[in-house]
């Protein structure tokens, strides 16, 4: 583990994702290795991928590049305003259907929020709840907390407010009768999915969850049975970083996890 780790913090310069034209280095997982026969990431009229069953294998090269993004995947809070093109936002959607979740009953319900007048709210939601959230800091650290910045929702480009249903129809309730809690855990495997693809054509994603749930559900005017999971921002980054913020300026140090025998 730690080896993987001190490689990883040697890799000098950032990688070369974004590249739109070599489909093997953007998609290093997609068995296709042409750009033109595409069918991983097909044209957007065409958004099911059905490669077919059979064996799959990677290279390692592509083992390598899954490791690179991995470790470039970074929360970003700066952002260019440069526009997301639609293919691309197309790319995410796709990225989070990939997702696993529980008895496939893709639970995740997403928003494109482009009013002005919503992201607004939602930034007003944000900063009640950073002001309540502060205040719960103990005092020797709300100065440093004041001075964190934990969301890009006035300059990102594209923004998501992404629910989960908790009484989705699909999946026939398999694997949550004992657990309803999978079902937010689906969602949140979708957005690493969609994390992952953004950062693989260059784009950063933010994170956010410095709301009131309850807030955004009203504003959003959910059904009933939708919970809010998690505010997207996403958009080209300023400057991207293989460290964590927070551990860049900090707050919280990144520390490795290690796993019981038992
Ligand atoms: C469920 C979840 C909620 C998060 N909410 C916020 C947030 O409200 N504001 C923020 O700046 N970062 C948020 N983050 C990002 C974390 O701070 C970040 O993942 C962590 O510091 C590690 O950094 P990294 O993602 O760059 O590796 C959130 C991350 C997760 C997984």
């Amino acid at each position: 583990m730690e080896d993987f780790f001190l490689k990883c913090r040697t890799i000098e310069q950032p990688p070369k994702f974004g590249h739109r034209h070599n489909h093997r280095e953007c998609f290093p997982w997609s068995s296709v290795t042409s750009d033109s026969s595409c069918r991983a990431w097909p044209g957007i009229d065409d958004m099911h991928m059905h490669a077919g069953a059979g064996m799959m294998e990677f290279a390692d090269s592509e083992r390598e590049s899954l490791l690179r993004l991995l470790t470039w995947r970074r929360d970003v809070r700066h952002f260019e305003t440069r526009e997301v093109p639609p293919v691309v936002v197309q790319q995410l959607r796709l990225a989070m259907d990939l997702a696993p979740s529980v008895g496939n009953s893709r639970p995740w319900r997403i928003f494109q929020v482009e009013s002005q007048a919503r992201r607004l709210a939602v930034h007003d939601i944000f900063r009640q709840a950073n002001a309540a959230a502060m205040q719960d800091q103990v005092p020797e650290k709300r100065q440093q907390y004041q001075q964190l910045k934990l969301e890009g929702i006035e300059t990102a480009p594209l923004q998501l407010a992404v629910f989960t249903d908790t009484d989705p129809t699909a999946g026939y309730g398999l694997g949550r009768h004992s657990m309803a809690g999978t079902l937010e855990q689906s969602t949140a495997m979708a957005v690493q999915n969609l994390n992952l693809v953004a950062r693989a054509q260059g784009l950063g994603v933010g994170m956010v969850s410095v709301l009131n749930a309850a807030g955004m559900e009203r504003l959003f005017e959910v059904p009933q049975t939708w919970r809010f999971s998690l505010y997207l921002c996403i958009g080209w980054p300023q400057f991207t970083d293989d460290l964590p913020l927070l551990h860049r300026n900090g707050w919280q140090e990144n520390q490795t996890v290690a796993w019981e025998s038992c």
